[in-house]
């Protein structure tokens, strides 16, 4: 038998693998309860019919709802911090021929801490100026390096656009529609904020060291990479294109079940009724390819056909990185960028935790329970 420590026999008595239902901490930033997800008090699906992003951004990062002038300045605010040193550009161009698009970021947004003045500064006002400046130039990261991929040049921030539309422009060299913009403003503000989720946790252990923002945001982009939490959106995409046809689903599904394969953009450690963002995602998805491309409507039947033998046969409901992956796909964006997109918004969230730790900090330190081997001479 293992020996144990103090320590280890204390937390033997709370271990819960993955944290699974342990509290953590505290948050004024996010409610997930009764199914509902909460912002700062206000509801998703009230924000995606009346809010903008950049406005539920304001929310997150600055703690309340803006008022009309404030919300302009805010706007304004971002739009002039859009540009991006050229030294960064160059690296993250290079970088963009043999690596994936979210390491590509997470490079980025490390080198960007080198030109940030605010990078060692810890305070409020730093923080929220360091926050504001990644919201703003991470699309353009983006952009440089989905461009470089397609061996096109960067295009430059419109700055008659707002965030959706303008990360949507710089992507793919095109100016969008109405429909296109909302229903992928709809999905920023969807991906925002998701209280103590692995990315955010991991972004809040960084700060509680008293480290840095840009180190706590490329922490949260490592974690939120993983096929478990937001690279589930380009996998759930990648995963449909592998069924391909409406008539392949039944044995694609009986093959994934008969080797236990997980279905991606399924399942969630706190919603088991299903995942509220998913519903809304979905109907605003399917709307647009409704009205402006036909040809995404098959996906859409092959996605419920998924969606349905998920729910029928497993129980299992989807999350929001499932509508997501045909929503990104319908609006012309490169598969690889999806999880990247999800850091265009999230990192919202990540950055109000961060200063919500930092506020009122104790180190995060959990105990483990030791089992390995017994006290033994050397
Ligand atoms: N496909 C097949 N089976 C699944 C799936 C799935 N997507 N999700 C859960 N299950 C099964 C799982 O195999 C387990 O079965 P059993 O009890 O027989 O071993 C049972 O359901 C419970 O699952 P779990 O893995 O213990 O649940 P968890 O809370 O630890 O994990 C999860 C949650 C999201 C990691 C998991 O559902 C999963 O791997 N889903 C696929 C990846 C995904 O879509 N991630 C996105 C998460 S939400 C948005 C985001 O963060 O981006």
């Amino acid at each position: 038998m293992a020996t144990s420590t103090a320590q280890g026999a204390a937390a033997a008595a709370t271990l819960s693998k993955g944290l699974d239902g342990i509290l953590a901490g505290e948050t004024a930033i996010c409610n997930i309860q009764n199914d509902e997800l909460i912002y700062r008090g206000y509801e998703v699906h009230d924000l995606v019919d009346h809010a903008c992003f950049e406005d539920v951004a304001h929310v997150l990062l600055v703690g309340h709802k803006p008022s009309a002038a404030e919300s302009a300045a805010f706007k304004a605010e971002l739009v002039r911090e859009r540009a991006v040193p050229a030294e960064v550009i160059e690296v993250v161009q290079r970088a963009a021929r043999a690596s994936h698009p979210m390491d590509c970021l997470r490079t980025g947004v490390s080198l960007l801490s080198h030109h940030d003045p605010d990078t060692a500064d810890n305070s409020p006002a730093a923080n929220l100026r360091k926050a504001k400046r990644l919201l703003a130039k991470i699309p353009t990261l983006i952009a440089a390096g989905t461009n470089a991929r397609h061996g096109r040049g960067l295009p430059q921030p419109d700055a008659s656009l707002g965030h959706a539309a303008n990360l949507l422009w710089m992507l793919t060299g095109k100016k969008h529609g109405e429909r296109a913009v909302k229903v992928f403003d709809v999905s920023l503000i969807l991906y925002a904020e998701h209280e103590f989720n692995a990315s955010t946790f991991t972004a809040r252990i960084i700060s509680s060291t008293l480290s840095d923002l840009h180190s706590a945001v490329c922490g949260g982009i490592g974690a939120l990479k993983g096929p478990l939490h937001g690279g589930a959106n380009e996998a759930a995409m990648a995963m449909l294109q592998e069924v391909g046809t409406f008539d392949n689903i039944r044995s694609f599904m009986d093959k994934a079940f008969a080797t236990k394969r997980k279905i991606m953009g399924f399942g969630h450690r706190v919603y088991k009724r299903g995942d509220t963002r998913a519903g809304v995602l979905r109907k605003y998805g399917m709307e647009y390819a409704g009205n402006e491309k036909p040809e995404f409507n098959e996906w859409w039947r092959i996605a419920d056909a998924v969606a349905k033998i998920m729910l029928d046969e497993k129980k299992i409901h989807p999350n929001v990185d499932f509508p997501c992956g045909v929503t990104y796909w319908s609006l012309g964006l490169d598969v690889p960028d999806f999880t990247p997109i999800f850091v265009a918004s999230r990192i919202t969230g990540w950055s109000a935790h961060i200063m919500e730790q930092m506020a009122d900090n104790r180190l995060i330190r959990p105990l483990s329970n030791y089992v390995g081997p017994a006290k033994r001479p050397w």
